[in-house]
């Protein structure tokens, strides 16, 4: 199975959608959860990760400089082995110090088309805008702000939605379906690769 080290900094909805997903969902036989870090301790998410039992861990990135702590988590996240980082509401911007030892293998989910808005506050700008459709991202990282190539995105349909409120509830119930899938179809993917690699170096020898 894949080793997913899940990555946050607050309420956890798409951390607890993805760890249901490898219990009892989508992912079941294909992945599991090395680790739930946050860089903030106190985030919520921590807490529900834990009572799903998952490992967790965190180390706080207050008033630390950006690549020192970035090469310190890097670290840290080294020990649990994962196959794949997956950032679901981790607020902070990547640096190299990060990217580099999993470069390729750190996903995003962007509540937005990243071509259209990047960084926070993606619901409140279609709010805002009153767009009757928004758009969710999952992308592989890279060193710019939601920047890195898309993997997949799904239409949010807002029209009637009247309140920040249903917009988030709307948006939300796409990310975590859409997540879990995308992750999915990667591993699968990665999976055939590695099995037909073998299966050529097996009828070259
Ligand atoms: C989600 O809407 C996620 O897409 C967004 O933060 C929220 C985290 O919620 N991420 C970004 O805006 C990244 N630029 P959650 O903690 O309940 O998963």
């Amino acid at each position: 199975k894949a080793r997913l080290a899940i990555l946050l900094s607050g309420r956890g909805s798409n951390m607890l959608s993805l760890v249901q997903a490898t219990q009892t969902g989508i992912l079941k036989d294909l992945a599991e959860v090395a680790v739930v870090f946050s860089n903030k301790p106190e985030a919520p998410g921590l807490e529900l990760a834990a009572a799903q039992g998952c490992p967790v861990a965190s180390l706080p990135s207050q008033g630390r400089k950006r690549e020192a702590f970035d090469a310190e988590a890097a670290v840290l996240l080294q020990q649990y082995q994962p196959d794949f980082v997956v950032l679901a509401g981790y607020m902070r911007i990547l640096s190299p110090a990060f990217i580099q030892p999993f470069a390729g293998r750190i996903l995003n989910i962007h509540p937005a088309d990243t071509h259209q808005h990047q960084g926070l506050h993606a619901y409140e700008w279609a709010f805002d805008n009153k767009l009757t459709e928004t758009k969710i991202t999952v992308h592989l990282v890279d060193e710019g702000l939601d920047t890195g190539p898309i993997l997949a995105q799904e239409s949010v349909d807002l029209r009637g939605a009247e309140t920040l409120a249903e917009v988030e509830r709307r948006g939300l119930a796409v990310e975590h379906q859409l997540y879990a899938q995308t992750l999915a179809e990667l591993i699968k993917t990665k999976q055939n690769v590695m099995s037909s690699a073998a299966e050529t170096s097996r009828s070259e020898n």
